[in-house]
């Protein structure tokens, strides 16, 4: 697709991976092999965004409420996202910055162990951001904020009336990034499913009809151009 140089330059987009199962149940494979193709299309797409100048892009991989699949189709999510943590992240040939969202606490030890190795590998990157989101609720990430604010003031070094949306922000996983310009969800779904609820305040949604195993680089040039097309409208007189 032709599209003017620059078009994604410094953007901030959220992505939902969604419709995994149905395009696995399409084709009479088990959801697992959906997840799997669906983690092949992530690597690219996040390569891809760097390739674009994207600032940061942030992918929805495992919700807070995704523990309650079949222990089956948890394992394999789990296995496929090891194995990108393993050998999917080229880090040392990109200029990304790798950070994951959400409480990894309740995940696997060696799956901690590997998250924070590559985030302290990539710290210093100065690239794109690569946010992964884990074991993320935009609730309970909420929910944190605020406990740690209302630590501060426990302990007496904050007033509540000193409290500010910044501060809120330092607080979320996303702390000293840009919020997203917009929040793409393909599937044809139209929900937030508590992806990034305090950083979408202001994001535009751009649903797309494509199921996410099936999702291209063309796809993403047809999101980004969609987006600009409405953020044009917005600045227009
Ligand atoms: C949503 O589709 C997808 C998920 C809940 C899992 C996404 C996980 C991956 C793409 C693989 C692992 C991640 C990384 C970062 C390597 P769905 O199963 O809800 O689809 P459906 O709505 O059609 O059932």
């Amino acid at each position: 697709m032709e599209h003017p140089k620059d078009f994604a330059k410094g953007l901030s987009i959220g992505i939902i991976m969604d419709g995994n199962g149905r395009w696995a149940k399409q084709r009479g494979l088990p959801r697992t092999a959906g997840h799997k193709k669906g983690a092949a299309v992530f690597q690219d797409i996040a390569n891809y965004c760097e390739e674009l100048g994207v600032s940061s892009v942030t992918f929805y991989a495992f919700s807070t409420e995704n523990w309650k699949r079949p222990l089956e189709e948890v394992g394999a999510i789990m296995k496929l996202f090891a194995q990108y943590l393993i050998e999917g992240f080229d880090y040392k040939n990109r200029n990304i910055r790798i950070k994951f969202l959400g409480d990894r606490t309740a995940l696997d030890p060696k799956l901690q162990k590997l998250m924070n190795e590559l985030e302290e590998d990539s710290a210093a990157k100065t690239g794109m951001t690569l946010n992964i989101a884990v074991n993320y609720g935009g609730r309970p990430e909420i929910v944190r904020a605020a406990r740690q604010l209302a630590q501060q003031v426990a302990e007496g070094t904050l007033k509540p009336e000193d409290i500010t949306e910044e501060m809120m922000s330092d607080h979320m996983y996303t702390a000293g990034q840009k919020d997203p310009d917009f929040i793409l969800r393909p599937s044809g779904e139209k929900r937030l499913s508590n992806f990034m609820l305090w950083q979408a305040a202001y994001a535009e949604l751009v649903e797309m009809d494509v199921l996410w195993p099936d999702f291209t680089r063309d796809d993403l040039d047809a999101a980004i151009t969609e987006f600009n097309k409405r953020s044009r409208r917005f600045g227009g007189i």
